[in-house]
């Protein structure tokens, strides 16, 4: 890839554009940013990015375009860069949610650009996203140039397009949903005894331990708390009486909550 161009970059599409060159795929010189404010941009510009408010040019330049803009803003970027975009150079990489890749081609007046769709969370700051991607119209070569460039900033999974908003309940929003927990352990730490600062690391770093089980020894949830539960112990005193509150039914209910909003984002 020789450049690539971010078309609003505001939160994730910053956090991208430092992590593919913190990754070392491009450098910052090869990044294009692009929103309509391009003032609010300046720290980016000093780090080496390309900033501007022109989203077709940005495209001209780039042979991929990764589209981090809000969903009510989509149509109006695409109908702009459509006629700008060809088969044959450009990747199209959207990570607005709750946009279908057929949608995307519709907007793009049915020609056989390849689109494909990226969830990834912002973890993808410090290269550790979980980004689940869909493909439509494009080569196993076009998709594997996408995967790279995530995988570069953490995990990839190729889902169908149908699990895409599942994929945003889980990988993006579930950035929030385990930050609560988080705090959640801290509060509970500091009413133990602990300082706010002591209680945060003991959950930030129990967290990263529990998750790393499960990555490296390939573990399954269930057989780690079987191991630290002590028959009358403390363990499964306290976790039985996090059951008995509803913890795993609040969980579960709150992923399918946000999977149902996600169909009226755009209303
Ligand atoms: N944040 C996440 O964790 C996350 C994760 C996965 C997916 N997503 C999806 O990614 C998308 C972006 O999310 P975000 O949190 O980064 O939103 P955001 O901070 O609001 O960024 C959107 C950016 O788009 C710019 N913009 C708006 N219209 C534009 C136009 N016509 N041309 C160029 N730039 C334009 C805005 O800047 P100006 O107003 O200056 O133009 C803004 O900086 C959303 O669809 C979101 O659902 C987010």
């Amino acid at each position: 890839m020789e450049k690539i161009c971010i078309i609003g970059a505001g939160n994730l599409g910053v956090a991208i554009a430092r992590g593919v060159v913190r990754a070392g795929l491009l450098k910052a010189d090869q990044v294009i940013l692009t929103r309509r404010n391009p003032d609010k941009l300046a720290a980016m510009q000093q780090e080496g990015f390309v900033v501007t408010d022109n989203n077709k040019d940005a495209v001209q330049q780039s042979s991929m375009i990764i589209l981090c803009i809000q969903p009510k803003q989509t149509a109006g970027v695409v109908a702009e860069i459509a006629s700008g975009l060809h088969a044959h150079h450009h990747i199209l990489v959207s990570t607005v949610t709750g946009v279908s890749t057929t949608e995307i081609s519709v907007q793009l007046g049915d020609r056989p650009i390849p689109v494909v769709r990226a969830m990834p969370n912002t973890a993808i700051a410090i290269a550790q996203s979980m980004t689940c991607i869909c493909a439509h119209q494009a080569t196993t070569e076009q998709v594997n140039q996408v995967i790279n460039l995530f995988e570069a900033l953490g995990k990839t999974l190729v889902v169908e397009e149908r699990l895409m908003r599942a994929s945003t309940v889980l990988a993006a929003s579930g950035i929030a949903f385990f930050m609560r927990f988080m705090r959640a352990t801290t509060q509970g730490g500091i009413q133990l005894g602990f300082d706010a600062e002591d209680a945060m690391c003991i959950a930030a770093q129990t967290a990263r331990g529990a998750a790393m089980l499960l990555q490296e020894n390939h573990s399954h949830p269930e057989l780690e708390i079987d191991r630290v539960t002590t028959p009358e112990g403390c363990t499964i005193e306290g976790l039985n009486e996090m059951e008995h509150q509803g913890l795993s039914s609040a969980i579960i209910k709150g992923l399918v909550a946000s999977h149902d909003k996600i169909n009226s984002i755009r209303k």
